[in-house]
């Protein structure tokens, strides 16, 4: 298991994304937050501009759909450059296939759900995605507290996943930060994302590090 900080950049400067995409270098992916105002009460962006963002980004893309339909919209982020496209198990009619289109040209696939959903109906089909997100706040804005009691799922999902053998990777997104990261990674979390925490730091790029090295120190023992 490997430790992946991807620092959310739904809380940067969207006037100069390319700049914003620099102070995260360091970083595994930057994880873009795609809201339509539908499926969560705020809206970000669309196609164009993560087409824009996965040019001039010097790190793979990670796209957190936010979306209505994503069975229809999701393989547009694949075309537009995106390395890994997830999609929420709420939205998605047909989440099987989907996520075998979507492997199929060529991206990972993820499966987010949120603090209510439960994970469980899904564990017998890890094998059909590259990785579960498991929201710690509920999905729409930046800057959240942490949702602790999200840790048991975390852990049920690390237990499934070494069941099977194979390197799902497991994501948490919101509230993640120094103080919190430690929690999730000692519950089974391998993917960590972060957005306030990273950008308003004075210094990003220590401040990847540093959440890397914390969440490192766990990540055997998980
Ligand atoms: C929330 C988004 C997150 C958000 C995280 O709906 O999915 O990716 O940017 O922001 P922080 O780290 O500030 O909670
Ligand atoms: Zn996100």
């Amino acid at each position: 298991m490997e430790v992946r900080i991807n620092p959310s950049i739904l809380n940067s400067d969207f006037s100069q994304l390319g700049v914003e995409l620099d102070k995260i270098s360091n970083a595994d992916w930057a994880h873009v937050d795609v809201m339509d105002n539908h499926f969560v009460p705020n809206l970000t962006m669309g196609v164009p501009v993560v087409e824009s963002i996965c040019r001039v980004s010097p790190i793979p893309i990670d796209t957190h759909l936010m979306i209505a339909d994503p069975d229809r919209w999701a393989p547009s982020y694949v075309e537009a450059g995106a390395q890994s496209v997830t999609f929420h198990a709420e939205a998605a009619q047909a989440p099987l296939r989907l996520a075998r289109e979507l492997r199929a040209m060529g991206a990972r696939a993820g499966l987010a759900v949120k603090p209510a959903t439960s994970i469980e109906p899904y564990l017998d089909i890890l094998d059909e995605f590259d990785m579960i997100l498991l929201m710690t706040v509920e999905p729409g804005f930046g800057g959240q507290a942490f949702i602790e009691s999200m840790m048991a799922k975390v852990a049920r999902t690390r237990e499934a996943v070494n069941k099977t053998g194979l390197d799902v990777w497991i994501q948490v997104d919101g509230g993640i930060s120094s103080a919190t990261i430690e929690k999730a990674a000692q519950a089974g979390a391998d993917t960590f994302v972060a957005g306030s925490a990273v950008y308003r730091s004075p210094d990003t790029h220590a401040e990847i590090e540093k959440l890397r090295s914390l969440a490192s120190k766990h990540i055997h023992s998980a």
